[in-house]
């Protein structure tokens, strides 16, 4: 049944931005049409193969997989054809009429305007299809699905603008060709030696050859004859010998597997034999995806099974903390019919996965001892996912540890550059833990009263300031035999960073300030579990700390935040001796009350909290201004 009506419709919203943006902004870069077509046509082959492992007769009576490339001088086209999966109608329409990436509301809302910019985000965004509008004003897509009977075939055509038109046809062969009705000043295109050129530059890597028609020189003019030429080397990039493959072969090959318009940052190639046979081509890119932060990205790690593709993002083939590394696993043991399902149980998948988490470990090691530049770049688009390690994989916490970076009071800034190691070199004589702070926000850690001590004794102190940090402090009890303090936990126990004369100062004011801790207690309640006197402040007047084994008080809010159920656990109050209005307050009579709920509450403010009764703590901070106004 052939219907001959044509209809016309529209493509979504942001089809339609997505098209203004990549026809003006990636014109210098026209020749990536070509690149996007042929891997697409490469991914429906291997789709096909895939689907036919299981079902034979999907191959027809044409099993050799390839993808042909062809122009019309006269006609001004270009024609990229595959005998792959194809397409049904419905496929056509939400294939080619929308976008359906995870991100792409993130990616619109990223834009800036600015078209150099812009370009770049597309880039990482991926182009796909509706890059060959970079260089046609008409694009004709002819497809049948594999399986389907020949009138299901379905002509799709655009302009590029608005709308599309569809049409059901006749279609022998299963698969998909794509026309491109070159725009004017494209003509050079419409060369054997330049697509051959393009064809080589991005496209040697594809598995398929890429066909084209031998040309000769006849009386002084390029003539295509009948006979068909491979162009490319047709054969897996990562089953060629390392020797053999040149940097931009990988990194072209990275920009078809990893849909990045970027290179990577670093990549690994072996060859594994012994129990398990198998070949890793891992890569870890530049920028993090827009996806990254989405569970269900798909774009990951791809499994071949002895060449033929099985499956893309095949998750269980690196732990959930490497989910930014892209590339090929291709297996000699494993069946050619492994579902998701038998991946979750399979013994050598486990196998697979401990060697290239401990490869691409081992990689980024390498990166942070020898290219530091570039692991700076790989910590401030990945570290935060890295660092889900630690708790995530705890064969290799050690290791993970070893590679993360933190920001600290050693440079005070936001930067996060200071390794475990970098801070145990740095150690003072005497120290023997490695000491923290975290909070909501970097301003508030670098700000906490809880580091007064340590700057004045010149101690570093790390600065955590993000939720994952929480994580990494639950998981990690130390570092190369050195234990990890919180500095707002239990109380001050500088140990040896302390001389004698200093305790036995502190010992006498504990004495002097006895009575007034006494009060304040009373005074304060239920709200604290203990008033003491501190030595860790020298500017505050107080504090607020945990109890050694309680939640510190950045983690509490942040369970109590994502809806979790939290102990409940009271804060000790620290004073400072040393503070004129803790001296004053050991004479205070009338309003005792009022200035010990004030600086509960700036203790609590100060470390990032939430007063219970903020507008009483403005009452009693005005009644205490009017007062001491009036003296
Ligand atoms: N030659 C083809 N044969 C079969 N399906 C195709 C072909 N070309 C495109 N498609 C379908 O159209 C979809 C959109 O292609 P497009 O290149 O825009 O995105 P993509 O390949 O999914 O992602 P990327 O942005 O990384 O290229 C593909 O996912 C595929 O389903
Ligand atoms: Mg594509």
């Amino acid at each position: 049944m052939t219907t001959a009506t044509k209809e016309t419709l529209g493509f979504q919203a942001e089809v339609k931005q997505l098209l203004q943006l990549m026809i003006h902004s990636l014109y210098s870069n026209r020749e990536i049409f070509l690149r996007e077509l042929i891997s697409n046509a490469s991914d429906a082959c291997d789709k096909l193969r895939f689907e036919a492992l299981h079902n034979g007769s999907l191959f027809e009576s044409d099993p050799d997989l390839g993808i042909r490339v062809s122009f019309d001088r006269t006609a001004r086209t270009l024609t990229i054809a595959d005998n792959g999966i194809g397409m049904s109608r419905e496929e056509v329409v939400s294939n080619l009429g929308t976008i359906a990436k995870s991100g792409t509301r993130e990616f619109f809302q990223a834009l800036t305007g600015d078209q150099q910019k812009d370009a770049h985000l597309i880039g990482q965004f991926g182009v796909g299809f509706y890059s060959s509008f970079i260089v046609a004003d008409r694009v004709t897509v002819v497809t049948r699905r594999a399986g389907l009977a020949a009138d299901q075939g379905v002509r799709w055509e655009s302009e590029g603008a608005g709308e599309f038109t569809l049409e059901m046809i006749d279609k022998p062969a299963r698969g998909t060709e794509i026309t491109l009705h070159l725009k004017e000043g494209q003509d050079d295109l419409l060369s054997g030696w330049k697509l051959r050129e393009i064809i080589r530059r991005y496209s040697d890597h594809i598995v398929q050859p890429i066909v084209m028609k031998k040309e000769e020189w006849q009386d002084g003019e390029q003539v295509t004859t009948g006979e068909d030429e491979t162009v490319n080397q047709a054969s897996a990039l990562w089953a060629r010998p390392k020797s053999e493959i040149s940097d931009e072969q990988y990194k072209e090959f990275y920009k078809h597997v990893g849909h990045d318009f970027d290179d990577p940052l670093a990549w690994l190639h072996a060859r594994v034999e012994g129990r398990q046979d198998y070949t890793q081509l891992l890569y870890i890119p530049s920028h993090a995806p827009f996806d990254l932060w989405d569970r269900q990205q798909r774009h990951g790690v791809k499994l071949y099974v002895r060449r033929v593709f099985i499956m893309d993002d095949a998750e269980q083939l690196l732990p959930v903390y490497l989910r930014f590394v892209r590339g090929v696993v291709d297996s000699n043991d494993l069946p050619l019919n492994v579902s998701r399902e038998i991946l979750q149980e399979s013994k050598d998948i486990e196998a697979i996965r401990a060697g290239c988490t401990k490869k691409v470990l081992g990689l980024l090691e390498d990166m942070a001892e020898n290219r530091k530049e570039d692991y700076a770049k790989f910590w401030q688009a990945f570290g935060r996912v890295l660092k889900e390690g630690v708790g995530e994989d705890p064969a290799n916490r050690e290791r993970i540890a070893g590679l993360l970076r933190f920001a600290s009071t050693h440079a005070d800034t936001q930067e996060e550059s200071v390794s475990l190691a970098d801070y145990i070199g740095r150690m003072k004589e005497g120290q023997d833990r490695i000491y923290t702070v975290s909070a909501d926000s970097f301003t508030a850690a670098k700000n906490s009263p809880h580091l007064e001590i340590f700057r004045k004794k010149g101690i570093e102190v790390l600065l955590l300031s993000e939720r994952v940090d929480e994580w990494v402090l639950g998981n990690l009890a130390e570092f190369d035999g050195k234990p990890l303090a919180s500095v707002a936990k239990g109380g001050l126990d500088l140990g040896k960073l302390e001389d004698e004369a200093e305790k036995q100062a502190q010992e006498a004011q504990a004495g002097e300030f006895k009575e007034l801790v006494g009060k304040m207690q009373a005074s304060l309640g239920e709200r604290v579990k203990e008033v003491r006197v501190t030595h860790r402040l020298t500017d505050s007047p107080a504090c607020l700390v945990a109890d050694e084994h309680d939640l510190g008080g950045n983690l509490a809010r942040l369970l109590k935040a994502a809806g979790q159920k939290v102990p409940d656990s009271k804060p000790i109050l620290e004073i400072n001796p040393g503070h004129p209005v803790v001296q004053r307050l050991k004479h205070e009579e009338t309003r005792f009350d009022d200035w010990s709920a004030v600086l509960f509450d700036q203790a609590l403010l100060a470390e990032g909290g939430q007063l219970e009764d903020p507008a009483a703590f403005v009452r009693r901070v005005n009644a205490l201004m009017l007062e001491m106004g009036s003296r």
